[in-house]
């Protein structure tokens, strides 16, 4: 027995000329009806052909079963079903149904505070570079005056990377955003302003470390770039990137490749505040840019100085939204991310 042969892109071009709903439930049901319906019949009749007919026949049938429903439910929408009946077929598919809203996400906290970041300070005609994660160790350390047995090195616990066989260069996670200011300093000529958001890694973990969190370093050279000039950026940075009426305060603070240097805390706002040892979190470390490190790359420190400024950014963030634990960024739990 074989199966009797439909032309099944004539139902095709039947559908695609439908002007009124009801016909297209009609040819809906003449194809895909339940008992008597023309593809039904014809996918039941299947079993009974020869293994080498079926094969083929199951080919051409399952392909006109999916171009004819796909071009019925396209058809549907473009008629906008004016009737506002629900077309639906025997075997109980309801082609019409509409889908779910889409719930869009949106960034994790840290990427959208660092766009913000970028935001800010591009108005105040700042340039943006990123560096690598893998530094050198001339970089992390050497070039920004910090040289092999300086006890500033115990400061930022390092990650050191197994030196490879091929380099004489020691090599580490990046401890901190400072060297970006080298490898920035050694690609342009002074006036600039730049910074430099990314990852850096420490061997810290508590409520206000993690071994990866994230810095933004800021460097401003130019002929006379003062304390003056690094605080009032810094200033207007903190206003817009936390609140208007946030509370900081400058103090000394040793950095080897910054002098002066100073740090910056701020203070933990509403309820954590009474909870939190001292009630300031430090920030960041900044100041001016040491004169060796200018020197270090290419630049005449008789002519040029300026500031430099490294930002804690969870910790901006945390202060910001009141967010007791910095780990909460990293676990990935919704009811935290969705909060904000
Ligand atoms: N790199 C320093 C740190 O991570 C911060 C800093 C940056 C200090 C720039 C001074 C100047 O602690």
């Amino acid at each position: 027995m074989t199966t009797q042969t439909y032309d099944w892109l004539s139902y095709a071009a039947r559908i695609g000329e439908c002007t009124s709903a009801d016909t297209l439930a009609g040819i809906d049901h003449e194809l895909f009806g339940r008992k008597a319906g023309l593809l039904t019949i014809a996918l039941k009749e299947l079993g009974t052909l020869p293994a080498e007919e079926r094969r083929r026949k199951a080919v051409e049938l399952n392909e006109a079963k999916r171009t004819l429903s796909e071009a019925i439910a396209l058809r549907h929408k473009t008629l906008g079903n004016p009737s506002g009946e629900q077309l639906k077929s025997e075997d109980g598919i309801d082609s019409s149904m509409e889908l779910p809203p889409l719930s869009p996400g949106h960034l994790h906290l840290i990427p959208e505070f660092i766009r913000n970041v970028e935001e800010v300070f591009g108005r105040m005609g700042f340039d943006v570079m990123t560096g690598p994660e893998i530094e050198t160790e001339d970089l992390n350390f050497n070039l920004l005056n910090i040289p092999p047995e300086h006890p500033a090195r115990d400061a930022q616990d390092t990650f050191w990377i197994q030196q490879p066989a091929t380099s004489n260069q020691k090599f580490v996670l990046r401890t901190h955003t400072s060297p970006v200011q080298i490898r920035y300093m050694q690609s342009h000529t002074p006036p600039f302003r730049a910074i430099f958001p990314g990852k850096v890694y420490r061997k810290d973990a508590d409520a206000t470390h993690s071994p990866m969190f994230h810095q933004f370093e800021g460097l401003m050279i130019g002929k006379d770039i003062n304390l003056a000039n690094m605080k009032a950026v810094m200033i207007t940075a903190i206003r817009e990137l936390i609140d208007k009426t946030a509370e900081f305060r400058f103090r000394t603070g040793y950095f080897p490749f910054v002098e002066p240097g100073l740090e910056v805390d701020m203070r933990w706002q509403g309820e954590e505040s009474e909870s939190r040892e001292g009630k300031w979190l430090e920030i960041v470390g900044c100041g001016l840019v040491h004169p060796n490190v200018l020197k270090n790359c290419n630049i005449d420190a008789d002519q040029w100085q300026g500031f430099a400024f490294g930002f804690g950014i969870e910790r901006m963030i945390m202060i910001k939204h009141r967010i007791p634990d910095l780990r909460s960024f990293y676990e990935g739990d919704l009811r935290f991310l969705k909060q904000f």
